[in-house]
C-alpha cells in the first residue's frame, strides 16, 4: 500500500478499508508516514469527509496505539464525563465528587487547558501538593478507597491522538467533525470506562460555533461509542456566556467548592444535576432522572460530595485544609473592578474575550510550556439577563500585574447592552443517546 494512493482516493471522495485506515494510523505513529503526507491526508478528509464506519474505524486504530487503560479491578460501571471545553468550566470538579459520592467510581483522565479554555489539570494543580500523574496501579487503588480520581493522561494513552492533533493545529484541519470525534473518543475509550457522558458545548466560548454543529458533533461520538458498546450520551449546552462567575485557577477551584457547599451559581449547578442525573442512570444507581437528580442534591447537602472531593485531594498529595478553608488559597496581588458605562440589561456576554483576557493576566498558556499563575482571573458580577446601572461593577479584576487599558478595553466589549429586558439563556438544550 501507498500513501499518496489514500490521499488521492479520499481526495477523490471514495470510501476507505478498515485495512488502509490502520496502514494510516500505524504508518504515522511509528513515524512511516512523514507529515507532509499525513497533511494532505487530513485536509483531504476536511474537505471530503469520512462516513461512521470510517469515523468508527479511525476511532478504534488510533484508541490502540498506545495504551488501553483496564479499570476492571475496578467494582461497578464506570462512567466517564468529557466537556468539549469552554470558560469558567469547572464542571468536572463539581462533577466527579456529586457522581462519586452516590456510589458510582469516577476514574478520569483530564486534560490541560490551552489558550482561552482551561483545563481541569491546572485549575487542581492550584490545590497545593496535589499531583496529577499517577500510575494506574495507584490510580486504581484510589478509585476503589476513595470512589474518585481525576488525573492526568499516561505518556502512552493514544500516541496518534498526540501526533496527529499537533499536526492538525498547525494545517487548518482541527476543525472537522469527523476528526474532532475519533480525536475525542479515542482518548476516551483508551481512558477505559464502561459508559461516557459528553457535555458538547456551541457557542462563542466553545469549539463548536453553533446548535447544529454541537448537535451533529455529539451525534458522530455517540455513533463511535454505540459501535464500540459503550453507552454514550451526550448534554448539548450554551456556552454563549461563560459559566459560573470565575474564571482563572483557583478562583475557579473556589467556585466548585462553594458548589459542593451547597451555594454555587445557579448555571453551574445545574448543569452538573443535569449531566449527573444521566451518568446515575448510565452507572444502573437511579431508574429515573427525578431520582437521580434527588440523589445528587442528598449527596452535596450531606457535605458528601465534599468529604469525597477532600478524600480525592488528599490521596493524591493535596492539602484537603484548602478544601475545608478556601480562604487559604493565595491572593492576587490586587483587585481591580470593572465599572459598566451604560445602564441596560446585558444581551449578551462573550466568553471567549474573557478567557483571552484571564490567559493574559498569566492564568492561561498561549503555549504549552508557558507557567500559569494560579490565583489571577477574573469574576463576573454581572451575567446575560442582569439590570446593571451606569458605575456598577462588572467584573472584578484578580491580577499580579495591573489592568492595562487594552485588557480593561476587552472586558467592557464582551458586555452588550439592550433597553429591552433580556431573558436568561437556556443551558441545556438537549440531551442526545
Ligand atoms: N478536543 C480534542 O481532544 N480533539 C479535537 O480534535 C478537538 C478538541
Amino acid at each position: 500500500m501507498r500513501m499518496v494512493d489514500l490521499i488521492e482516493k479520499k481526495k477523490d471522495g471514495f470510501k476507505h478499508t478498515p485495512e488502509e485506515i490502520h496502514f494510516i494510523v500505524a504508518g504515522y505513529t511509528k513515524g512511516d508516514i512523514p507529515d507532509y503526507q499525513m497533511s494532505a491526508w487530513l485536509m483531504a478528509v476536511c474537505f471530503q469527509g469520512l462516513d461512521k464506519e470510517e469515523t468508527a474505524i479511525l476511532t478504534k486504530e488510533m484508541m490502540h496505539s498506545g495504551d488501553v487503560i483496564d479499570l476492571s479491578r475496578i467494582q461497578g460501571i464506570k462512567v466517564d464525563k468529557h466537556s468539549t471545553g469552554g470558560v469558567g468550566d469547572k464542571t468536572s470538579l463539581v462533577l466527579g465528587p456529586i457522581v462519586a459520592a452516590c456510589g458510582v467510581p469516577v476514574a478520569k483522565m483530564s486534560g490541560r487547558g490551552l489558550g482561552h479554555t482551561g483545563g481541569t489539570l491546572d485549575k487542581l494543580e492550584s490545590i497545593p501538593g496535589l499531583h496529577i500523574m499517577i500510575d494506574e496501579e495507584d490510580f486504581v487503588k484510589q478509585v476503589n478507597d476513595c470512589g474518585l480520581a481525576i488525573i492526568g493522561q499516561s505518556g502512552h494513552l493514544d500516541p496518534a491522538d498526540k501526533k496527529m492533533y499537533a499536526l492538525r493545529d498547525v494545517t487548518a484541519t482541527v476543525s472537522c467533525i469527523p476528526l474532532i470525534a475519533s480525536s475525542i473518543m479515542s482518548k476516551k475509550l483508551a481512558a477505559g470506562s464502561d459508559a461516557i457522558l459528553l457535555d458538547v458545548k456551541y457557542g462563542d466560548g466553545a469549539f463548536m460555533n453553533t446548535i447544529e454543529e454541537a448537535k451533529e458533533l455529539a451525534r458522530t461520538m455517540i455513533e463511535i461509542g454505540d459501535s464500540l458498546g459503550k453507552d454514550t450520551r451526550a448534554t448539548i449546552s450554551n456556552m454563549s456566556q461563560p459559566l459560573g462567575y470565575a474564571i482563572g485557577n483557583s478562583l475557579e477551584v473556589k467556585e466548585a467548592i462553594d458548589t459542593l457547599n451547597g451555594h454555587g451559581p445557579e448555571d453551574l449547578l445545574e448543569l452538573c444535576l443535569q449531566a449527573g442525573s444521566h451518568m446515575l442512570i448510565q452507572a444502573q444507581k437511579a431508574d429515573s432522572l427525578l431520582s437521580a437528580r434527588k440523589m445528587l442534591q442528598e449527596a452535596i447537602d450531606s457535605k458528601q460530595a465534599l468529604r469525597t472531593f477532600c478524600a480525592m485531594v488528599k490521596a493524591q498529595g493535596g492539602d484537603d485544609a484548602y478544601v475545608r478553608h478556601p480562604e487559604m488559597f493565595p491572593k492576587a496581588k490586587e483587585v481591580i473592578p470593572v465599572y459598566s458605562q451604560t445602564t441596560g440589561y446585558v444581551k449578551d456576554l462573550k466568553a471567549k474575550p474573557l478567557g483571552i483576557v484571564s490567559m493574559k493576566l498569566g492564568g492561561g498558556r498561549e503555549t504549552t510550556d508557558d507557567e500559569i499563575d494560579y490565583s489571577v482571573g477574573l469574576i463576573l458580577h454581572k451575567k446575560i439577563g442582569d439590570f446593571v446601572k451606569k458605575g456598577d461593577v462588572l467584573v472584578e479584576v484578580h491580577t499580579n500585574t495591573g489592568l492595562s487599558k487594552e485588557l480593561q478595553k476587552d472586558i467592557l466589549d464582551a458586555y452588550e447592552f439592550s433597553n429591552e429586558f433580556v431573558n436568561k439563556p437556556i443551558l441545556i438544550d438537549e440531551v442526545l443517546s
